[in-house]
């Protein structure tokens, strides 16, 4: 499968490869990992759908905007992403004089390779006036063309901090979008039609499955997701009861693990997070709305290329100048906003 990647060029889904490593391998791994860390003043942050033993060997774990400000934040010399391109990029902007490393630069996004600096240079001035917000999944060259950017954690706040009549370009998920209007119906909104491969394919059908066969669960949607429309609009018309239903950014998910009083959670967004809500709560059970909601891109960056990635030096991720003090904006006016 390929994806239109920046500047038109094809974004090809990797394979996900199993790199073998045993339990004493790991081990290793982890120390040579922090040894180098050490020796070379770097921090290694790692997004929650990297592998389990990746986000083990992290310094934070945690979702796009907990990462964006871990990366503002830091004082060491060196930033491992263990996550995917857009988001050592962000970290890049965010910190231009920490040297940030992405270990595998297959690590692209079918969502930000949507759309172009181009595509929303054009689409705003189809709608003159209109404030454009877009998501972290998004390449340096568009965050330039914004006006805020956010994350599905903050996204409602983001839209919120937007005078009352202004209208708003939302990219580039559809689906989140589709949440942004139905959380905030009085406002202009117009959505771009991009779509995260691996959400989308997280069907009403299959976790309707889940939810008969375990109604005891509650059940945590990431925005992104394809069935995510579908129960807002069913919450809607009164059709299912909302108690129990959770519509959350990854850390959001993490954190109702901790905070709400049950025992078992049918969980819609990649399966990579429930190690960490594994974590967070051993003696609660999770349960994967799609076991197939794997990301290959989040799956190309292993412990091996995380200790290669510092002892090599690889794969340095930097930003035109110009094109950084244009995105910084942007991301600065969402890591300023509480959650
Ligand atoms: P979060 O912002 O919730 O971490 O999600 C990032 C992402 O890539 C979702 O697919
Ligand atoms: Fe991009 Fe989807 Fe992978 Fe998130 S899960 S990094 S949105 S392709």
């Amino acid at each position: 499968m390929t994806f239109r990647g920046a500047g038109d060029a094809p974004l090809a889904l990797p394979v996900i490869e199993n790199p073998g490593e045993g339990p004493e391998e790991i081990a290793v791994l982890h120390q040579e990992i922090r040894e180098l860390a050490r020796r070379r003043n770097a921090v290694v942050l790692a997004h929650n759908y990297q592998r389990p033993e990746v986000q083990d060997t992290a310094d934070f774990v945690g979702d796009s905007l907990g990462l964006s400000r871990q990366a503002a934040r830091t004082e060491a010399e060196v930033i491992i992403f263990a996550g995917v391109h857009f988001m050592a990029e962000t970290a890049a902007i965010l910190s231009p004089e920490k040297r940030v490393l992405l270990p595998d630069l297959r690590a692209g996004c079918s969502l930000a390779a949507t759309i172009t600096a181009e595509d929303v240079r054009r689409w705003k001035a189809e709608f003159p006036g209109y404030i454009a917000v877009g998501y972290v999944n998004t390449t340096a060259e568009v965050k330039a063309e914004l006006d805020y950017c956010c994350t599905s954690g903050n996204v409602l706040e983001v839209i919120d901090a937007i005078p009352e009549d202004s209208g708003i370009l939302f990219l580039p998920d559809f689906f989140l979008g589709a949440h942004v209007r139905r959380m905030r119906p009085h406002r202009r909104v117009e959505v771009w039609m991009g779509e995260c491969h691996v959400h989308k394919g997280i069907r009403s059908e299959t976790l309707n499955e889940a939810r008969e066969r375990y109604p005891d669960a509650e059940v945590l949607v990431h925005p992104e997701c394809g069935c995510a429309g579908q129960l807002i609009y069913e919450m809607g018309r009164g059709d299912i009861d909302p108690e129990g239903l959770h519509i959350l950014s990854t850390e959001g998910m993490v954190r109702a693990v901790t905070e709400r009083p049950v025992s078992r959670f049918i969980v819609a967004t990649e399966t990579g997070i429930m190690h960490r809500m594994q974590q967070m709560a051993p003696e609660k059970q999770f349960i994967a709305a799609d076991p197939e909601a794997v990301c290959a891109f989040m799956k190309t960056i292993t412990l091996t290329g995380v200790r290669d990635s510092l002892a090599l030096d690889r794969h340095h991720i930097t930003v035109p100048p110009d094109i950084a003090r244009r995105a910084r904006l942007a991301i600065e006016r969402m890591v300023a906003l509480g959650r």
